[in-house]
């Protein structure tokens, strides 16, 4: 196994492993040290159908059920997909993951990680880009700091406030789906005890205590501080790619940038997680 870091403080390259065959211990707690170290793993080279996917995911966690089931793999339900060519009920193109966010805080356990494999891709374009939020939480100010420490903020499947608007669920789906959970703006990693600023802006109604207009101003400065190009690492997929992130410290979004005659298509798995806290 060969790494490489993508970034000085966000992404790690891993060569020479076959995600199909038996991994040995040693191989394993590598891999485990290097995604809580780097916080997003790329595996290149792989070749795995669905079945082999969830098996190999399974080294690192229990599968999350995800919410919408309607993107779900119909011979293996576990895994869903993402695809540039699903439509609104208007007709409008859906794309999905544009915009920051962390992947389902609406949950009361938010998964730990998601997991993509690409097996189409545009020529160019359709990057993921990933944000650090524990170095974004690090700079901020120690007043700012301050401010946010015990602050909670209420999750729901589609806030009202967000500029992306996701697929409807269905009835049977909806009742899966808490009404609201809520969550501190400041987590601390359960595997490395560092503080994380924990924000979503696809799913965050409200912040508990605060009026409106505060709550926006609030998250507005702490999305726009977080997503600055240092706390980034934008990955450039290939084909054979299996990316595997940390939920818990990263915002991330997908990029809409790339030609829509083109299928972008990948498999999307996601880990438990614990409570944030
Ligand atoms: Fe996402």
């Amino acid at each position: 196994m060969i790494t490489h870091l993508l970034t000085d403080h966000t992404g790690v390259e891993v060569i020479g492993v076959d995600l199909t065959t038996p991994m040995n211990d040693e191989i394993k707690s590598e891999l485990i040290a290097a995604f809580h170290r780097h916080l997003v793993l790329v595996i290149r080279d792989q070749i795995l159908d669905p079945q082999q996917m969830l098996d190999a995911v399974r080294l690192f966690g229990e599968v999350f059920t995800q919410h919408n089931k309607r993107f779900s793999l119909t011979n293996c339900p576990q895994i869903h997909y993402l695809s540039n060519e699903d439509h609104y009920a208007d007709g409008n193109r859906y794309i999905p993951g544009a915009g920051y966010h962390t992947d389902h805080s609406n949950a009361p356990e938010p998964p730990k990680a998601t997991v993509l494999f690409a097996r189409s891709l545009p020529e160019t374009g359709g990057d993921t880009q990933f944000v650090n939020m524990y170095s974004a939480y690090a700079d901020l100010s120690d007043e700012v700091k301050l401010k946010i420490a015990d602050l909670r903020a209420v999750h729901v499947y589609q806030s009202r406030h967000s500029v992306r608007k996701l697929m409807v669920l269905t009835e049977s789906d909806n009742k899966n789906v808490p009404n609201s959970v809520v969550h501190p703006l400041v987590r601390t990693h359960p595997e490395t005890d560092r503080k994380a600023l924990y924000i979503n802006p696809i799913r965050i109604e409200a912040i508990e205590g605060l009026l409106e207009p505060e709550a926006l101003a609030l998250l507005d400065e702490l999305l726009t501080h977080a997503t600055q190009e240092k706390y980034q690492y934008r990955h450039k997929w290939r084909l054979g790619d299996l990316v595997m992130w940390d939920n818990r410290c990263l915002l991330h979004k997908a990029n809409d940038d790339y030609d829509m005659t083109q299928l972008r298509y990948l498999y999307r798995v996601m880990l438990k997680g614990d409570k944030p806290i």
